[in-house]
């Protein structure tokens, strides 16, 4: 069975014994309850690496007060068999008190934070930045996986890691979707069966609008528009925001040409839910 470990100390000695047969290592970051989309990351980090290290931590301090920190699903042994099935060696999963006892220290970017998600949840991405820098200096990794999924959070480590000079590669992987469309996210047991079906606006506005980018609409605004409507048709939603940036910057895109991302949040009932698609 593959080990998990709760401490940095020991996942610090499974590295360096690792580190010292001149093995790689890859190290996929989630906060457990894990999906498919989980397990791709796995499986292609263990296709690239020697060794992969797996961290499971819901992490309290990318929740806003008002989020779901204390709810969030919680399920360490399917997610070891799932770790284990993909091809992982290691389980990180510490405890808060592990990470963070006495912490004094925030990792922030700048501007590409303060757009997008980061409007409606003002202190999440120096959560993500500062448990990411922590997990990369404990696990000190070749390669880290990261999916598309959440889109603006691969932007903003790849600056942070740029920034910074982390030896990391910064890996991104396609969303992996349900057969019907949706984005897997470990919110989706969140809906009942009626927020599941009226869950599918997300994923069907985004296909129309990509869809008009493909049959020549260089209008970002036309194109916004067409997808707020297409979901607004569906009682159950309520936007957060529908936008469409400049891939490099996230500043808003005026034309739809170049490296574009077409990014979403909306709640369906009391669960906010995100997507997106890239035009690279
Ligand atoms: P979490 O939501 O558990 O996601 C972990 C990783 O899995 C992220 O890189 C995310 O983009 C990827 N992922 C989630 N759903 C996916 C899907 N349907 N297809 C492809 N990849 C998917 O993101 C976080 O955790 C945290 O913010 C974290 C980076 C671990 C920091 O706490």
């Amino acid at each position: 069975m593959i080990p998990v470990v709760k401490t940095v100390e020991e996942a610090r000695k499974y590295v360096k014994a690792w580190r010292r047969e001149g093995m790689s290592v890859g190290l996929v970051p989630t906060m457990g309850f894990l999906h498919e989309g989980h397990k791709s990351l796995i499986v292609r980090a263990a296709a690239e690496n020697d060794c992969v290290v797996v961290s499971d931590f819901v992490n309290p301090t990318q929740f806003g007060p008002n989020e779901d920190f204390e709810t969030y699903p919680r399920d360490i042994e399917a997610d070891a068999g799932l770790c284990e099935a993909a091809g992982a060696k290691l389980i990180f999963n510490p405890e808060p008190s592990e990470m963070y006892h006495d912490a004094l220290t925030t990792v922030s970017v700048d501007k590409l934070t303060k757009v997008l998600c980061g409007k409606t949840r003002p202190i999440h991405f120096d959560g993500v930045c500062t448990v990411v820098s922590k997990l990369f200096n404990i696990v000190m990794p070749d390669k880290a996986y990261f999916g598309q999924k959440d889109a603006q959070q691969l932007c903003v480590v790849r600056k942070m890691v740029k920034d910074l000079n982390f030896d990391i590669e910064i890996v991104g992987c396609p969303i992996i979707r349900e057969e019907d469309g949706l984005a897997k996210s470990s919110r989706n047991t969140y809906l009942s069966p009626e927020e599941r079906k009226a869950a599918l606006c997300l994923s069907r506005s985004l296909v129309m609008g990509r869809e008009m980018i493909g049959n020549g609409e260089k209008s970002t605004r036309k194109v916004i528009e067409a997808i707020k409507a297409e979901i607004e048709r569906e009682p159950l939603a309520r936007i957060d925001y529908v936008e469409i940036v400049d891939l490099d910057n996230l500043e808003p895109a005026e034309d739809a040409s170049g490296h574009i991302l077409a990014a979403m949040a909306v709640y369906i009932g009391k669960t906010r839910l995100i997507d997106n698609f890239i035009i690279e």
